[in-house]
């Protein structure tokens, strides 16, 4: 008896334990079950306390009347599947008429406190049928990215959303992004995950790091260009352009279209493409694009319109010629000049971490969405890295990078270096790659003084 007592103590102190400092093992090894057993028997309590239950169908009223039997009760949804999954439960369930998609969104705050869950979502699947989405801890606090992710060509799991599920930047779906955030709120991190991401892949990377490059250089041996001041990237902007007619000339010369090619093998972009034809796909990573956009007198004025120019044509004529954008900064607005809107407007994916004003989370959903707005204005500053995505359809999502740290985004640039593609058009913006015998560069605090 004793020592079945101590057991369980011990059971429970380990299970409030792993609670407290590692929500994620305790939701795999006590809470799954807890939560189902919950969920299923608390069920038609709180979906009739939360107003999604329909009251008995005529027939049934009629067949109890004619019973002599009692009333019928309201019925709520009906369940079709209760699944568990890494971080919570996802239940599906058939709508009752009468019953919306909308009707159980607007209660999700109402479960998530009924069945004792941290948050809940919903989505419609098809025509009367939901899936609530439930986390039984918060997914963002610690991120960890799942070990098996759906990996193809060009699609990079970047983050974690709320519900648990993985957030993906799907570079052909959504060929340019834009990504926002004040200072310190982790958009170098985002983009050191999409590199680390990208790195194992066919693809070229190329960055524009005007913050003396310090976020992109470590990362150079994957880096097929780098520049790390405006006069290179406007040289390097130049050189991605001729690269893209270049690729406009292949695409030209295989569709030769006869009447008998297929409607299939009309290549209008890379991916359609033979493979051994196709050209290497590009990322070009922006960091800081303010820096590129502003200028002190007429000369600067001048590179500085040459570069947007270029970027603008990038991003109307690049999907197709596969050069992906993905710009980062603090703002961008108007007050950057001619051209930025045209820019943005290009831009589909958009992802704002903390910003400090209205207005910086207006440039990145202001045309999307206002929902999204508010949702990036209330990110709180000790949450970094933590953001809000979305995309031109309007659909957003708060999402999290794992925490990538330098050192382990070079590992993983150093170890894919091989799959670094020569592009003759970039040849010269080719980041010298530091060797061991060249010494860093002294700082004159710590150089030796010249007596
Ligand atoms: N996803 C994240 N998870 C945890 N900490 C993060 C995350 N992203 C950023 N941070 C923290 O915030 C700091 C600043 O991030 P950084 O990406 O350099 O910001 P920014 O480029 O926006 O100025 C990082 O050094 C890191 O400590
Ligand atoms: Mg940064």
């Amino acid at each position: 008896m004793t020592g079945f007592t101590v057991a369980l103590v011990l059971v429970v102190a380990a299970a409030g334990l792993l609670r407290w400092r590692r929500p994620a093992w305790y939701w795999l090894t006590f809470g799954v079950t807890l939560a189902s057993v919950r969920v299923l028997v608390r069920y038609a309590t709180v979906m009739d306390a939360c107003g999604l239950t329909v009251p008995p169908s005529r027939w049934r009223l009629a067949l109890a009347r004619a019973a002599n039997r009692p009333i019928p009760e309201f019925r709520p949804p009906r369940i079709l599947r209760l699944r568990p999954t890494r971080t919570g439960l996802a239940l599906r369930l058939k709508l009752r008429p009468g019953q919306d998609a909308f009707d159980v969104a607007a209660a999700s705050d109402r479960l998530r406190h009924s069945f004792s869950m941290y948050g809940v979502t919903s989505r419609e699947l098809r025509s009367g049928v939901v899936e609530v989405r439930m986390t039984g801890y918060d997914v963002l606090k610690r991120v960890q990215m799942p070990s098996k992710t759906d990996t193809r060509p060009m699609r990079v799991p970047v983050a974690l959303r709320e519900d648990g599920s993985v957030h993906y930047r799907d570079y052909r779906a959504i060929p340019h992004a834009l990504t926002l955030g004040a200072t310190e709120s982790g958009k170098s991190v985002y983009q050191r995950n999409l590199v680390a991401g990208l790195a194992p892949m066919n693809v070229a990377l190329v960055g524009i790091d005007c913050k003396q490059g310090v976020e992109l250089f470590p990362l150079a041996r994957r880096f097929s260009a780098l520049a790390d001041n405006p006069d290179t990237a406007a040289e390097l902007l130049d050189a991605l352009v001729e690269r893209m007619e270049g690729v406009y000339q292949v695409i030209r010369a295989e569709q030769r279209i006869t009447a008998d090619v297929p409607d299939a093998e009309i290549a209008a972009d890379i991916w359609d493409l033979p493979d051994h034809l196709r050209p290497t796909p590009v990322v070009v990573l922006v960091d800081e694009v303010a820096e590129l956009a502003l200028y002190a007198n007429k000369e600067q004025e001048k590179r500085r319109d040459r570069i947007i120019t270029a970027l603008v044509r990038l991003a109307q004529l690049g999907r197709a010629a596969g050069i992906y954008l993905e710009i980062c900064g603090q703002r961008f607005g108007s007050e950057l000049g001619k051209g930025i809107t045209m820019l943005r407007a290009q831009l589909t994916g958009r992802t704002a971490h903390r910003v400090n004003d209205e207005t910086s989370a207006n440039m990145a959903f202001g045309d999307i969405s206002p929902d999204a707005v508010i949702a990036a204005i209330q990110i709180p500053a000790e949450m970094r890295g933590l953001a809000v995505a979305g995309d031109s359809t309007g659909g957003w999502h708060r999402i999290r990078a794992p925490h990538t740290s330098l050192r382990q985004a070079v590992n993983t640039c150093n170890r894919h270096a091989d799959l670094t593609p020569d592009l003759p058009e970039l040849a010269p913006f080719r980041p010298a790659l530091p060797g061991s015998s060249a010494d860093p560069v002294p700082l004159s605090k710590t150089a030796p003084a010249t007596a």
